[in-house]
């Protein structure tokens, strides 16, 4: 726990199969297929404190008076390219959740994310929104689809990455203090290319192939 905005999630099963994807051997087919396992897990850590409102089951023997539904709908919100290979797990975990999309890449010069899609759910005001991106680097595509996610209305959002840099971390904590981190490792930096250090590379290029 590295102040009450970001949460370290410290399980080995993410740890280990963090390490597997920081492989650089690790092929296009094994890092889609890692991904979708961390989403499954990241996403189940991330989800612990949702609220829940009571309500009453018929069961086979009586009315239960003490079961419970999720209060809010939720809606997953990938940062593509990368985000879109969290998604599958997360949807593991709460099949009927919404998705939305925003398309943003970086200019490898400046390091500026660049958005050229955006497509969200309707009324999302009353949703819980979980935002997904293997990599909080610099923190700009975060912090950019972040207020696009905010002018749409919502209010209760969490950032679930895989792995953050420092300067990622503190972009968002400053832009949005509301808004909670979950990674599973702070790295040392970032390199002068903009990429995290130890990090795994182009999260994008490693997934889809595009290297
Ligand atoms: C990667 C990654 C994040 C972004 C993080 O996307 O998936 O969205 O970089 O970097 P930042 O914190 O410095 O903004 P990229 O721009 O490489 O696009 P891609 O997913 O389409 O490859
Ligand atoms: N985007 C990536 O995919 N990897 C990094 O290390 C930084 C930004």
């Amino acid at each position: 726990m590295v102040g009450s905005d970001v949460l370290v999630i410290d399980h080995p099963l993410i740890k280990h199969k963090i390490s597997l994807l920081r492989d650089v051997n690790c092929g296009t087919k094994q890092f889609r297929e890692i991904v979708c396992e961390l989403s499954v897990l990241m996403c189940y850590e991330a989800t612990r404190d949702l609220a829940l409102k009571r309500c009453s089951v018929q069961t086979p023997i009586i009315v239960d008076e003490n079961s419970y539904v999720l209060k809010n709908k939720i809606v997953f919100i990938s940062i593509l390219r990368a985000g879109l290979g969290m998604i599958e797990g997360a949807l593991e975990l709460i099949p009927d959740a919404k998705v939305g999309h925003i398309g943003l890449y970086r200019n490898p010069k400046t390091l500026e994310p660049v958005e050229y899609y955006t497509k969200l759910p309707k009324d999302v005001e009353n949703c819980q929104i979980i935002v997904v991106d293997p990599m909080l680097a610099t923190g700009g595509s975060a912090n950019d689809a972040i207020d696009i996610i905010k002018l749409s209305g919502a209010k209760n959002i969490k950032l679930v990455c895989l792995i953050a840099a420092p300067e990622g971390v503190e972009v968002i904590k400053k832009s949005h203090p509301d808004v909670k981190i979950y990674t599973s490792a702070i790295d040392t930096c970032l390199n002068k290319f903009g990429y995290i250090v130890p990090g795994l590379g182009d999260a994008g290029d490693r997934m889809f192939g595009t290297e």
